[in-house]
């Protein structure tokens, strides 16, 4: 039954069209470019900027951003105002960067990663061996059998040392590895996942290993939906927990856990769980990253997105204000990131059928009640919340 919050993941469908950008002070594009993405309503001062509250804590508020969003100066502007932490939605994923065998494409994550250095912000480095958005020569090769096991095992670390080592000493976070857990109860590593079963369990370990190798400092995680505040049994937290407990008992080098945060508005979850968990994740050395923040309920349209249910109005912002203060009280949670900030480039409503206002501005890039919500949690922390753990910066 834990199917329900499930990333359903398509590959390709790369959040709605973004318009357009401001790189390091230049706008890319012409304002002629804007459709439908000026703000219509009050913008926050940036002295209350989601950022700058969070900062009195030593916190970071992050989005997944996507190249294409940087065309779109109202965005862009968004982007680099409230946000002190950036996640490439899709630009570091393998398919993005080697779409065929030796040719690389860096061009997505190197804009996103001269953004974030030219807006002071950090980079969660997103991801590097996971099972979806791999690039078809990979993935038909495993199946024609033209790529054995140990060259699989071969190519995912001439993978992690080229993409590591590319932006080394430029990357806070990296998610090493991505959803390997069963939604099953009791949960356990796949053994139908993708690498699991062509490259071996062992696959994990070597994994952080190279990632280490590549860059020494940055951060490393393990990272997974449903790992949080599940309601019913919390299987799927007991499994990364057992994993994590594993990895460090056999000297694996990893920093975190990631608990994305996809949550939906028809489903039970609990905060005090939420913090329970990232607790146990701190208890045993580890820092915690909320990654992947969303909140979505059913909605009219995928254009305009108004919640069918009244009540969702509420309930969107409630939870995304619950996911917060769970991760306000504890200090080892270092950073807390939305995947994407608009409804209008939200991957909810391609993937979720029905379903949409999942982020925290709407789809005319106004600051919705969870973006109100957000911020006056965070002003109320700037107050009394523990302050964050110290942890590597990369070099300025
Ligand atoms: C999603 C992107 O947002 C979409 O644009 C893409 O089509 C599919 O992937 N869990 C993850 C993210 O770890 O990488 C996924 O991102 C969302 C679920």
């Amino acid at each position: 039954m834990d199917v329900k919050r499930r990333s359903v993941l398509m590959a390709g469908a790369a959040g709605a069209a973004g318009v357009a950008g401001v790189l390091g002070g230049v706008t890319r594009a012409s304002a002629a470019t804007i459709q439908g993405a000026q703000p219509t309503g009050q913008q926050a001062p940036s002295s209350e900027s989601l950022r700058d509250l969070a900062a009195a804590i030593g916190l970071r508020v992050g989005s997944a951003i996507i190249d294409q969003d940087l065309d779109t100066p109202a965005w862009a502007a968004v982007a680099a105002s409230q946000f002190s932490v950036v996640t490439p939605g899709n630009d570091m994923k393998w398919q993005v960067v080697e779409p065929t065998q030796g040719v690389f494409d860096w061009t997505g994550a190197d804009n996103l990663v001269a953004f974030a250095k030219a807006n002071n912000q950090l980079v969660r480095g997103h991801t590097l061996c996971w099972h979806n958005q791999l690039p078809d020569w990979l993935t038909t090769g495993v199946a024609n059998g033209t790529i054995s096991s140990s060259q699989l095992s071969g190519l995912l670390q001439r993978h992690v040392y080229t993409e590591v080592g590319r932006y080394r000493g430029r990357i806070w976070q990296w998610d090493v590895c991505n959803e390997f857990l069963t939604d099953t109860t009791p949960s356990q590593i796949d053994p139908n996942n993708f690498w699991i079963a062509n490259a071996g369990p062992g696959i994990i370990a070597d994994a952080f290993r190279w990632a280490r190798q590549a860059d020494p400092q940055a951060l490393l995680f393990y990272n997974d939906y449903n790992i949080g505040g599940e309601d019913g049994t919390n299987a799927k937290f007991d499994a990364a927990f057992a994993l994590a407990q594993q990895l460090l008992g056999e000297g694996v080098p990893i920093d975190g856990i990631g608990i994305q945060g996809h949550l939906d508005t028809q489903y039970g979850w609990s905060p005090q769980r939420l913090q329970a968990d990232i607790e146990q994740f701190a208890s045993l050395g580890l820092k915690v990253a909320i990654t992947e923040a969303d909140v979505r309920t059913f909605v009219n349209n995928a254009t305009d997105q108004v919640p069918t249910d009244n009540l969702a109005q509420f309930a969107q912002p409630f939870e995304f204000s619950e996911m917060m203060k769970a991760a306000l009280a504890v200090p080892e949670l270092i950073s807390f990131t939305v995947w994407g900030f608009t409804d209008a480039d939200s991957w909810v409503p391609g993937t979720f059928t029905g379903e949409g206002y999942a982020t925290i501005y709407d789809v005319n890039l106004n600051p919705k009640p969870a973006y109100l919500a957000l911020q006056s949690d965070l002003a109320l922390a700037a107050k009394g919340a523990p302050r964050r753990v110290r942890t590597y910066m990369p070099p300025a």
